[in-house]
């Protein structure tokens, strides 16, 4: 199956491809997401996540996090994290009423200050309260409703399976699946295996997420695991193009890394301005520079600036002459 061609039903609404960008705290900003949106290509874009408690009195034109532009919100899903059922049903109107697309819960996050929360990954050693919250929220908004999950805290086959069903039972319309253990970082590889399972024990569609770093670990993915689609984090971050790309929209790929450098800072300085701004530009730089094949020192390069003239400045001598491409990301500075 081509998924970048295979439109799929999603809770009612139809999306035109199953490729999402994964949501990413402090790299899927509106930035990103409108030169993604400029490139053209994904299914669905996903916000990084929100906290439950602050969404219903965020205001979008100030929120660093919960800043979206109009026209993105029909392809625009907002990830929500929260530990009680109320804060989450409030939050999830507040995203239904502002005309995104969906709301994705999140169950997957293994950061040790969300945790500690009772939030993200925390909530899969107590499935139930996770559990409720699907329930709770799918019954407050007519919005689809996705699940990110991860495998959990032990590699118990049998609970994975249970725990995707239950959300299933408690109405997610899709299941965005990472198959990890909590306390593994991004070095270790996933277990995809794990995908095939979560695949088999629901019939709601589940995408696949973790390390796709090329069109063939897409395809391999897929073959592998029969997802019905899949979800793609740093490989979009580094190559905001990719599902331009991979849906044969991508028009003129020359001077494509330039260009999008140099683009990024003009979205960067829109929506931001210069503080902020230059801040995202550094933390986007790394997986940008993990394109080539000299990315530790192209990445120097672009921390060492300190305004976003500097960046731009640099960015120009950078490209004086196109640094040589690695195959694949590298992935020792692409954590
Ligand atoms: C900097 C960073 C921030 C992330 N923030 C979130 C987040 O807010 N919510 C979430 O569900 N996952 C988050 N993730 C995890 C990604 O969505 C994804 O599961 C992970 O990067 C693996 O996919 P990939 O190999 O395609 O990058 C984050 C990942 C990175 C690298």
């Amino acid at each position: 199956m081509d998924i970048g061609f295979k439109s799929i039903e999603i809770g009612g609404k139809i999306v035109e491809n199953r490729l999402f960008l994964a949501p990413m705290a402090g790299l899927g900003h509106v930035a990103l997401r409108q030169l993604i949106l400029e490139f053209g290509g994904p299914g669905l874009l996903f916000t990084g996540m929100c906290s439950a408690k602050a969404v219903p009195s965020e205001n979008p034109e100030v929120s660093h996090v919960y800043k979206f532009r109009k026209q993105e919100l029909k392809h625009l899903v907002c990830q929500i994290f929260g530990s009680d059922p109320k804060d989450m049903v409030k939050a999830a109107k507040r995203i239904e009423q502002e005309g995104f697309f969906g709301v994705d819960l999140n169950f997957g996050c293994s950061v040790a200050a969300i945790c500690k929360k009772g939030c993200g990954a925390a909530l899969l050693k107590t499935p139930d309260i996770a559990v409720k919250i699907v329930e709770q929220v799918k019954k407050a908004v007519s919005i689809p409703v996705f699940v990110k999950f991860r495998i959990g805290w032990e590699p118990d086959i049998a609970m994975v399976k249970a725990t995707a069903k239950k959300f299933e039972n408690a109405g997610a319309d899709l299941l965005v699946f990472h198959p990890r253990i909590a306390p593994d970082r991004r070095t270790r590889p996933p277990k995809w295996e794990y995908i095939a399972i979560v695949k088999k024990a629901v019939s709601v569609p589940v995408f696949g997420n973790g390390n796709i770093l090329s069109k063939a670990d897409m395809e391999q993915m897929v073959k592998k695991t029969l997802c019905d689609g899949v979800s793609i984090g740093r490989l979009a971050i580094a190559k905001p193009w990719i599902f331009s790309l991979w849906t044969n929209q991508l028009k003129n790929y020359d001077n494509i890394y330039h260009h999008t450098a140099i683009r990024m800072t003009d979205l960067l300085l829109q929506h931001y301005g210069e503080f902020i701004g230059v801040k995202f530009f550094k933390k986007w730089a790394p997986y940008f520079s993990a394109n080539f094949k000299f990315s530790h020192a192209i990445n120097k390069k672009l921390l060492y600036n300190n305004s976003m003239d500097e960046i731009r400045k640099c960015i120009e001598k950078i490209f004086q002459n196109t640094p040589e491409i690695a195959k694949k990301p590298n992935q020792n500075i692409f954590l």
